[in-house]
């Protein structure tokens, strides 16, 4: 069967950052100039998604806003004639058929992907965690779509990680495989490094039957006390089989605020209007900053002497 639905969730608080997101969903920060979640869409519709629903919560209006039709916009830039930024405002409404479905209890991932049964019906899906953005050549969804048509079970995206970073994910056990996808063995949500079977991390992306639906309305609370999308996996895996696939890509943790910094700076210089002046910004801004530092050490040492 084929994957032709994702699912988006985007009702978390936002808390880490804070106080950016008082007032504004953390999935509409903009990455140079474009929220977030719009990157997530876009990959989905890039790897073949024709439909896409995103679970919101309270104060998440302006994402619906985001994928409607802005009529005063448009009427506006074509009165003034810009025909670029009518086109770029038009094309984000028109990118996929967008539908939402509120989680009214921050209950877990879990939870949120439950709210999604009734519009995924009984079709394989994807999911795509807004926390992540990845930089790829073939769109992440699209890579694991292709590994789920091979195996026609569920595929797990993941990627090596540090050893300091394994406590912050999901984390896989698999056995061996091929071509980048292996069985997986076990799963384990946020395990102390000590504990973990590895340090391979689960890192937003999923293709999963939806067999997984009966399972989390039976899923008891588990890290956090949230209803874990890696425990439903766990028993999926009873059931049948799961994969893993190490995806190509570089992948930014738009959660925190270094990867968020680091996805705005890479985006930007990976950007024809923006490249060259911001580079030579960056490197005259640098050089300064470590001349300053040199001559300060300088100092001290002088001074101890
Ligand atoms: C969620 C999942 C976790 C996964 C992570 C990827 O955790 O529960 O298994 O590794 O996303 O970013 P969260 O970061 O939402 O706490």
């Amino acid at each position: 069967m084929e994957v032709k639905k994702a699912v988006i969730p985007a009702a978390g608080l936002g808390t880490r950052f804070l106080p950016a997101t008082k007032a504004q969903p953390k999935e509409m920060l903009p990455v140079v100039d474009k929220p977030t979640i719009q990157y997530i869409v876009e990959e989905a519709v890039e790897s073949g998604i024709e439909d896409v629903i995103i679970i919101t919560g309270r104060h998440k209006r302006a994402i619906e806003d985001h994928f409607d039709k802005s009529f005063e916009l448009e009427v506006s830039l074509k009165e003034q004639g810009k025909v670029d930024r009518l086109r770029m405002v038009r094309e984000i409404s028109d990118l996929v058929d967008v539908h939402y479905v509120r989680q009214k209890e921050p209950l877990g991932l879990g939870h949120a992907i439950l709210c999604a049964k009734t519009f995924v019906g009984d079709e394989p899906f994807a999911i795509l965690l807004g926390d992540d953005i990845v930089k790829a050549e073939e769109p992440v969804t699209k890579q694991l779509i292709e590994s789920f048509n091979q195996k026609q079970s569920s595929v797990i995206g993941v990627q090596k990680v540090a050893d300091e970073l394994v406590s912050k994910y999901g984390i896989v056990d698999y056995s061996n495989g091929n071509n980048g996808t292996y069985q997986v063995r076990d799963l384990v949500e946020k395990p102390a490094l000590e504990e973990a079977p590895s340090n391979i991390a689960i890192l937003g992306r999923y293709i999963i039957t939806p067999a997984i639906f009966d399972i989390l309305e039976n899923t008891e609370p588990g890290k956090g006390g949230e209803i874990q999308l890696t425990d439903a996996l766990r028993t999926l895996l009873k059931q049948e089989e799961v994969y893993a696939h190490v995806f190509n890509g570089r992948r930014y943790d738009i959660g925190d605020k270094q990867g968020f910094l680091e996805a705005v700076v890479e985006f930007a210089l990976a950007r024809d209007d923006i490249r060259d002046d911001f580079k030579e910004y960056l490197f005259n801004y640098l050089q300064e900053e470590l001349k300053e530092e040199f001559y300060s050490e300088i100092a001290a040492l002088e001074k101890a002497k």
